[in-house]
């Protein structure tokens, strides 16, 4: 679905990304793991068209390179920012309406329904601002917006990211069955345990360049991996 070769992204001098290749096949799971400033964020900024890069993107056929962000959400590309970034100042509702930016009024009513039967705590809180909700409930509500351009391909940046325990494995329950339910995903960690365990192929990025590749299971029993991204000894 997603063909990614020679891709490169430089801030200025810095060259954050050095030229690395990765596939994500339709209804998997992929991962990306790395540390601090491996250059996860930027291979999806890279992907979504929120920074330029040079390479090669294609997605479903399509060269993606140098089109703008919207154009490739039309495709079918969503991704849900580190952060979450959600609109603190727009409603649940209206934060949802922006992740359906481009369609048309009467496509609304049936994606606002999908988005509050799979996320029943932003419907109890419709009209509440966003900035006044929880983190892992911002965390939803970033998932919601993203599924409201009904993509084919979802990344997700970090989902995990200071969030408890208990919230953290239910947004990984979502993303599996968003999997199961025919989602293809992209998935970026720095929890590479909990990322390893739910993917069917991960990535290992190291200082802009992929170091290793594989089944995510194999990549889970990998001793470098182990002893550098799981705390082991
Ligand atoms: N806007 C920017 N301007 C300059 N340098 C940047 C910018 N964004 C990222 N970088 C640099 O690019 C490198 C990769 O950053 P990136 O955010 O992609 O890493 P990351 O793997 O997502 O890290 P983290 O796990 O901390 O989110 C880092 O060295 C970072 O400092
Ligand atoms: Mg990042």
């Amino acid at each position: 679905m997603l063909k990614v070769k020679d891709l490169n992204v430089y801030y200025g001098v810095i060259h954050a990304l050095k030229g690395i290749d990765f596939n994500v096949p339709e209804n998997k799971i992929v991962t990306l793991i790395g540390s601090n400033g491996a250059g996860k964020s930027s291979t999806l900024k890279a992907v979504a068209g929120l920074v330029k890069p040079k390479g090669k993107i294609s997605f479903l056929g399509h060269n993606i390179v140098g089109k703008r962000a919207y154009k490739i959400t039309k495709q079918g590309l969503a991704l849900v920012p580190e952060g979450r970034h959600v609109f603190v100042n727009l409603s649940i509702t209206e934060n949802l309406r922006m992740g359906a930016f481009g369609k048309k009024y009467s496509e609304l009513k049936p994606l606002y329904k999908k988005a509050f039967d799979m996320f029943p705590i932003l419907k109890e809180r419709a009209n509440q601002k966003a900035g006044t909700l929880s983190g892992g409930e911002q965390q939803m509500l970033a998932l919601a917006r993203a599924l409201m351009s009904e993509p084919s391909l979802l990344m997700l940046d970090e989902p995990s990211l200071g969030l408890a325990p208990k919230i953290v494995a239910e947004v990984f329950d979502i993303i599996k069955s968003l999997n199961r339910g025919g989602m293809t995903i992209l998935l970026v960690e720095q929890n590479a345990g909990l990322a390893l365990k739910i993917a069917d192929y991960a990535y290992v990025l190291e200082n802009g360049a992929i170091t290793l590749e594989g089944d995510a299971k194999s990549v889970l029993n990998n001793e470098q991996v182990r002893k550098s991204y799981l705390g082991e000894i």
